[in-house]
């Protein structure tokens, strides 16, 4: 059954928990999908993971359609969400419509993701007025790194719970279906989900959401750049991809890769009768 807007919203009804991972590629986007996990993030976080960049903010909306396009091939069940890059929405509530639009109409993404509240509750009022669903992500907004001066858990004060309590309720109320809270301590993320009508989706935001996301890389053990607290490696994938390798390189440098069953027959005769 293929995930909506509505499944979201039906599980915050039913008390259902939400599974989302990022995928940014068709081979993983088809084993994210076939494991049923509820929906895909095609996250700006490429940026680090398949293209080595410190950070997100060079990441381009190019970069962004190339892989949601790739991700949507191989996505059939799961609801795709694209992030829309650092500066493709920041600049103008017109931009915002047009790069949106950019990542459905070309990516084939079926909702968008922006960092952000309060300031930029008029452009998620006008992407959903353009029939474009989308995701808040507030709390830890990876985009900000330079204003945060470095990744920190956000919240922690009684002004900043106050007013990251508010930030969810307005972009709620702006029309986003469903917010990602990323590094908020745990009761304040409970909080902020027993609050809101919509649901959320914590990473590094504890149990009491009623979602939770990762980056796939990280929780295969496929990224040793560095490793967040929230981090949990289900499976160490990394690690038997080495090994994989370096079997592969002993066989061919020992000449027992490939063997008969990996090569092509042609009758002796033709071999013999060239010259
Ligand atoms: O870019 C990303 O992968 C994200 C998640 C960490 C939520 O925004």
């Amino acid at each position: 059954m293929k995930n909506t807007v509505v499944t979201f919203q039906e599980a915050k009804e039913k008390g259902e928990k939400l599974s989302m991972l990022t995928a940014y590629d068709y081979s993983t986007a088809k084993l994210v999908d076939e494991a049923g996990i509820n929906s895909i993030l095609v996250g700006d976080s490429l940026g680090m993971t398949m293209l080595g960049y410190e950070n997100t903010l060079s990441v381009t909306m190019e970069d962004m359609i190339h892989h949601t396009a790739a991700v949507t091939r191989g996505a059939k069940n799961a609801l795709v969400v694209a992030d829309m890059p650092f500066m493709s929405y920041q600049t103008s509530v017109y931009d915002a419509v047009v790069n949106a639009g950019r990542l459905i109409k070309e990516g084939g993404a079926q909702a968008v993701k922006l960092e952000g509240g309060k300031e930029f509750c008029e452009h998620i009022r006008a992407i959903v007025n353009a029939s474009i669903p989308v995701v808040a992500h507030l709390g830890l907004t990876p985009q900000s790194i330079n204003a945060f001066g470095g990744f920190k858990v956000q919240g922690k004060g009684q002004a900043q719970a106050q007013k990251l309590l508010d930030e969810a309720k307005a972009v709620q109320e702006a029309g986003a279906f469903a917010v990602v809270l990323e590094c908020v301590p745990e009761k304040l993320a409970a909080h902020i989900t027993k609050t809101l009508a919509i649901p959320t989706i914590g990473i590094g935001a504890g149990a009491g959401c009623d979602g939770q996301v990762l980056v796939y890389q990280d929780m295969l053990g496929l990224f040793s750049d560095f490793k967040p607290k929230f981090v949990k490696c289900f499976g160490n994938i990394g690690e038997a991809m080495k090994e994989a390798f370096r079997n592969y390189d002993n066989e061919v440098k020992a000449g027992t890769f490939p063997a008969a069953e990996h090569t092509f027959k042609i009758d002796d005769t033709i071999i013999d009768k060239l010259y």
